[in-house]
């Protein structure tokens, strides 16, 4: 993976985050790879390594899980580290989709020219409490996807210690990792995440400055994926892969 991190959290906690993703047609991938990017809140006390909450919304290819190598827009959550809760997209009770919605989890996204970009935006209702997606190609025009209830979260129910943004990959033990972004290192061509910012309580995007400093990039298989600096309120990620990796990032913080 290539992801920044906040390593602080704000008195109040985090209740949500917001980013813009640029999408791409990807090379054919086969069962058991994945490439993914998404934006990240979770709740995990530091101490009790199966009790992360966490919630994910973005873009993935997933032959395993669509059985085919299309981009399509997916949704996460687990209450336990991915250990017996949760789910991908509708596959389980949890994310509840609404009427009028401007796209399904788990439908396939159709890059026009090759590329495209997508904002999410989720976020805590003040007032039921939920956790709210918010999509649209338009990061001005975002509509309702659905909600995670509150009520399937042990640690996440009032508000979140961690965001994070970035690029996922997974292979089988022993196989080389497929491509990342669009599988260029971070620059002028490669795959990005604009707009990142955190949402706070009265469900108000805040931008970067003044938080930077809590930001952390982890990229642990340099020789495989980047990610570059944070500018302004963006950054660029990807690579082309080929490492062997065996952990899975919901253990990792
Ligand atoms: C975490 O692991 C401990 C020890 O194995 C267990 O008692 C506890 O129920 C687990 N918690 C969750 C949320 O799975
Ligand atoms: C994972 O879930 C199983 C079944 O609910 C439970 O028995 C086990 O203790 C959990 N493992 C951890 C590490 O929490």
């Amino acid at each position: 993976f290539a992801i920044y991190l906040t390593s602080t959290t704000p008195t109040d906690g985090y209740f949500g985050a917001i980013g813009t993703f640029d999408v791409y047609g990807f090379p054919k991938l086969r069962n058991g790879e994945l490439s993914a990017a998404s934006v990240w809140v979770q709740n995990s006390q530091k101490a009790v390594f199966n009790s992360t909450n966490s919630i994910q919304a973005g873009w993935d290819v997933n032959p395993d899980l669509y059985g085919d190598s299309k981009t399509h827009f997916f949704v996460y959550w687990t209450a336990d580290s991915s250990n017996s809760t949760g789910c991908s997209n509708l596959d389980c009770i949890g994310f509840v989709p609404v009427n009028g919605a401007p796209i399904t989890p788990g439908d396939a996204l159709e890059p026009a020219d090759g590329k495209t970009k997508i904002t999410l935006k989720i976020f805590k209702k003040e007032d039921d409490g939920d956790w709210w997606l918010y999509f649209g190609y338009n990061v001005n025009n975002l509509r309702p996807v659905g909600f995670w209830p509150k009520t399937i979260f042990t640690d996440m129910a009032d508000q979140a210690t961690s965001i994070a943004w970035g690029g996922l990959t997974h292979s089988n033990k022993g196989k080389p990792s497929p491509p990342m972004g669009n599988g260029q290192w971070p620059g002028q061509y490669s795959a990005s995440v604009q707009n990142i910012q955190y949402v706070d309580k009265k469900g108000q995007g805040l931008s970067p400055s003044g938080w930077r400093d809590s930001l952390v990039a982890l990229a642990p298989f340099i020789t495989c994926y980047r990610a570059s600096s944070v500018v302004d309120d963006m950054f660029h990620y990807g690579g082309q892969g080929g490492c062997t990796i065996f952990f899975n990032v919901n253990n990792f913080w």
